[in-house]
């Protein structure tokens, strides 16, 4: 029987918990799924049901090794089916986005003669990774971190990209990138496209359409941990000749074919790129999570998440001293995922997120988002700004340092929890904090003075 999106919504584990705030104790209000997102029970039990089975995968000859092999390589398959990936294509399991990005861009055979263009808004693990191995070109980009096309073709027109790395959506703004106009424009100059999809995969439908549309992404990536299976696997998907030859960039047990003492003879895609035991939990969360996701439906998931994001956006707005980042007209909710970026006047954003925790109960995140370029361009820092928070950080003091605080949504949150956050923020606006917080310089966060609850010991951690 199918899965509906309201079944799905009340599928998440963990999101009726009780937790320790300043004012006694609270439920808790998750509102920071573009970092992570709790897991589905459904994927909790797949895990469960799976794990008396649980084996060494490739090579072991015992019938519940062989049952883990043919269950992994089962979920590589749903992995490929959710991007439409074809036959042509390899589905490569890591870790995480940042792993796949690193792995991708040591195996392109790249040097400093080649260029690799991103946006100004890249998360750092689409942007770092590059500049190791090829001229990185930064385009420009609006304040919603929508990449500047005219840019893009203008250096693509140099001749010298050999690749086009965007995000599929902002974790910064949820703005949602043009990606397959983006992967047109790219082939039309001899580029590949790749798509970074962390912040999509659990909030649209991610399709990589056939290699003949011109729209094609040739290569993308993206974490389980995002899409309600945080069991620590990440894939990455591209074309198998690509991944067939090259050197990989990790080697050891699992991804030869021979080895002599002075040679190796690398396997094919995708063990060439998978050294070491993989992260079969991993990959069986992802695979059920992923078709957890399909049977609900990414048009109700969409849709549920719009709604939510133009009922925020309404809300907040109307707070007294409210700042919220992207474009001022830009309040419908209809092309971005779920995620907001504001501030409060008279308020740091790293006080502030610790005051919406240890007052309100309530999870955000602050800072720069591992955006740090974007973040300064929102903020409209000056050089001479930028040169101070630089010399702030590196003296170990990041009382002061310029940052937004982030809500972002899951499937599971509602009306209810923008309200309490609304609540919160406004009574801050209003009265000032209650609490009394103090820097810790070792956790670079602020603390609430006296108040440090233990951790529960019946969790045996
Ligand atoms: C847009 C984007 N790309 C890449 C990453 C890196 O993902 P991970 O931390 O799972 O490697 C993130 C994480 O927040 C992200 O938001």
């Amino acid at each position: 029987m199918s899965l509906t999106f309201e079944e799905l919504s009340r599928s998440c584990v963990g999101t009726d918990a009780v937790v320790p705030f300043l004012g006694g104790e609270r439920r808790y209000v998750n509102l920071d799924n573009a970092a992570t997102t709790p897991a589905l029970r459904q994927v909790q039990e797949t895990i469960d049901r799976f794990l008396p089975w649980y084996s060494s995968i490739h090579r072991g000859t015992g019938y519940k090794s062989r049952l883990s092999t043919e269950v992994f390589e089962r979920c590589r398959a749903t992995v490929a089916d959710f991007v439409g990936a074809t036959a042509n294509e390899t589905v490569i399991f890591g870790k995480n986005t940042t792993e796949m990005v690193n792995k991708l861009s040591r195996r392109l055979g790249l040097s400093q003669a080649d260029v690799v263009c991103l946006s100004d808004a890249e998360h750092h693990s689409n942007d770092l990774p590059w500049r190791k191995v090829a001229q990185v070109v930064r385009l420009p980009v609006d304040r919603r971190g929508a990449m500047d096309l005219d840019a893009l073709e203008t250096e693509l027109r140099r001749g010298r990209v050999r690749v086009v790395a965007a995000t599929a959506a902002s974790n910064v703004t949820g703005h949602l990138s043009p990606i397959h106009e983006i992967a047109a424009l790219a082939h039309r100059h001899g580029a590949l496209c790749f798509a970074d999809c962390a912040q999509l995969a659990a909030h649209r439908r991610v399709d990589m359409r056939p290699p003949e549309d011109p729209g094609h992404l040739d290569l993308l990536a993206f974490s389980a941990h995002k899409m309600y299976a945080p069991y620590g696997v990440g894939a990455l998907v591209g074309p198998r000749r690509l991944f067939d030859q090259g050197e990989p960039d990790h080697v050891g047990g699992g991804m030869v074919e021979v080895v002599t003492p002075t040679r190796a003879y690398w396997s094919q895609s995708p063990d060439r790129d998978e050294p070491g035991t993989p992260n079969l939990l991993g990959a069986i969360a992802l695979a059920r999570a992923i078709r957890c996701l399909l049977e609900a439906g990414f048009d109700a998931i969409a849709e549920h998440e719009q709604r939510l994001t133009r009922y925020a956006l309404a809300r907040l707005a109307k707070l007294p001293g409210i700042t919220l980042y992207g474009d001022a007209g830009w309040v419908s909710g209809e092309d971005r995922v779920g995620v907001i970026p504001f501030n409060l006047a008279g308020v740091g954003h790293s006080l502030l997120s610790a005051a919406i925790s240890w007052e309100g109960a309530i999870g955000v995140r602050h800072g720069c988002f591992c955006a740090h370029p974007f973040i300064q361009r929102l903020l409209e820092l000056s050089a001479a700004d930028s040169s101070r928070m630089i010399d702030q950080v590196l003296a170990h003091d990041r009382r002061e340092i310029p940052g937004l605080v982030r809500m972002s949504f899951g499937l599971y949150n509602d009306e209810r929890d923008v309200d309490a956050l609304a609540l919160t923020l406004e009574r801050f606006a209003r009265e000032g904090l209650s609490g009394r917080y103090r820097f810790d310089a070792v956790l670079g966060e602020y603390e609430p003075e006296g108040f440090r609850p233990a951790i529960d010991p019946s969790l045996g951690i």
